[in-house]
């Protein structure tokens, strides 16, 4: 008898190999081979794909636009996703488990539905996650109990499909990619085969005149998508829902985009009857600053074309342990570690004695290098135990030799610092159009080349910094 043949497949970049390996050759991750099953018949979607009949055409003739727009509703997922939905579009939101990703697209699909008459098409919420009962709760909970929101509990990729075709909806949510199943395929949901060959048929249907199309997709503990690349590779946009599971704030992020900006964010607060955009995003996280604490300073970061004052806290104590502490929260960890080193070469701040707790107000993740200065002054402002004006914000990117760099969009940041009645701002002198002291904008501005030039412009009441030999 013939023994039943196995591959193993790598699931971050589906590198297939003969045997299992604990560290993938081609990406080098460890521990993502999976065995799967190798069919004998020649692997084919039992929802065999409709090869459409389009023939070439010259560029000029084609359409300019990228196709229909839909608006969600929901200004900053319409935001996020360039304009609105475009038809036949295949979204991948990605998210931890219980972030929200389920709540958000069955708001979304309320929210559609209800900007859309009542004898209008219907939106599919296909769930192999949950029971479609708990579909009901958590609509019911969000008010959304749309008589034209259809529930599907379904993880047979082709029966998905034929539901589609059936009910012709304005949106297909499928909750999650992970649950989905192609029967013809011998390998169980979530492996790579699964997620690739579900999210192709999902694909074919949405660009052969389908609706567009939300996936639900898990991340995995480093944060990427479980299942292979390829499914980014092949949908149009890649979000990802993410914050910190004990706060209330959300970010949903645009990694990946055809038909709009990459760098956008939305803001949503989550509350006991679901998410709620966040429009003004430096009130929300200033709201509970306190003031006259030391190690506490606010950025003026850029998330898409929206400036957005943050507050960046830090708690610098003497440590007990023979390695220091460094917990760093919202921040990138090896560019907070960068600014430590910085401020102790040039600044003489001996850190290396000290426990250092680093965190972003909110639960919000910031990875701007425009917000090293605050990470700086927080620092120093905390170390040094004397709190900075409260009516500053800093904004500057810190390079290794202590020079604080220019960043983009000074304008936009100081523009926002003034409308949250901000007075001062500290930025780069390098930033040659910002003009020193009062500005047009009623903001005083003051121009720094480094870091300690910061430090001695803002705690001059105590005890000079020490000199440092360059
Ligand atoms: P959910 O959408 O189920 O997350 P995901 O699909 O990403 O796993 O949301 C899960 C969490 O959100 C859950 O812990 C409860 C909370 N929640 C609220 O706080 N308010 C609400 O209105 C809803 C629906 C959920
Ligand atoms: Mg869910």
């Amino acid at each position: 008898m013939p023994r039943p043949q196995s591959r193993f497949v790598c699931g971050q970049c589906a590198h297939v190999s003969p045997r299992w390996l604990g560290r993938c050759p081609e990406c080098g991750e460890w521990n993502t081979l999976a065995e799967e099953a190798v069919s004998r018949a020649p692997a084919r979607l039992a929802t065999a794909p409709v090869y459409s009949t389009n023939a070439p055409a010259p560029v000029s003739a084609l359409p300019a636009h990228a196709g229909r727009r839909t608006m969600t509703g929901i200004g900053e997922m319409d935001r996020v996703i360039g304009g609105g939905l475009v038809d036949g579009s295949v979204t991948l939101i990605g998210g931890d488990p219980g972030i929200g990703k389920s709540t958000l697209l069955a708001q979304v699909a309320h929210s559609l539905l209800a900007s859309t008459p009542d004898t209008g098409p219907p939106a599919l919420y296909v769930t192999g996650e949950e029971s479609p009962r708990q579909i009901r709760l958590r609509c019911e909970r969000l008010g959304a109990l749309s008589e034209r929101l259809l529930v599907l509990g379904e993880t047979d990729i082709g029966a998905v499909i034929h539901h589609i075709h059936a009910t012709a909806p304005a949106l297909v949510i499928l909750d999650s990619i992970q649950t989905a199943y192609d029967p013809s395929i011998e390998s169980a949901p979530g492996t790579v085969s699964q997620v690739r060959n579900v999210g192709a048929a999902l694909v074919q249907v949405a660009k052969n005149g389908g609706p567009p199309v939300f996936l639900i997709g898990h991340v995995t503990k480093e944060g990427t998508l479980a299942g292979p690349r390829v499914l980014e590779h092949m949908v149009d946009t890649v979000l990802y829902f993410e914050g910190d599971r004990h706060h209330a704030y959300r970010v949903l992020r645009a990694v990946k985009s055809r038909f709009g900006p990459t760098d956008e964010i939305g803001l949503f607060e989550m509350r006991e009857d679901g998410l709620h955009e966040v429009t003004n995003p430096s009130a929300a996280f200033l709201a509970e600053r306190l003031t006259g604490a030391s190690g506490s300073a606010v950025a003026a970061t850029m998330e898409g074309a929206r400036p957005m004052l943050v507050e960046v806290q830090r708690l610098v104590t003497r440590s007990y342990l023979s390695s220091p502490r460094r917990v760093v929260n919202g921040l990138d960890s090896g560019r907070a570690g960068m600014v430590l080193a910085v401020l102790e070469k040039r600044i003489g701040l001996r850190l290396g004695e000290h426990d250092v707790f680093l965190n972003v107000a909110g639960g919000v993740r910031i990875i701007e290098p425009a917000s090293d200065l605050a990470v700086a002054m927080a620092v120093v402002s905390s170390y040094r135990d004397v709190p900075l004006r409260a009516d500053t914000v800093w904004v500057g990117e810190i390079g290794l030799g202590g020079e604080v760099r220019s960043v983009g969009h000074l304008d936009r940041r100081t523009r926002e610092a003034r409308r949250m009645e901000y007075g001062r701002a500290v930025v780069p002198r390098r930033n040659t159009k910002a003009p020193a002291g009062e500005s047009g904008d009623g903001i005083e501005v003051a121009q720094v080349r480094t870091v300690l030039d910061a430090v001695n412009a803002s705690l001059q009441a105590q005890k000079g910094p020490r000199e440092t030999d360059d």
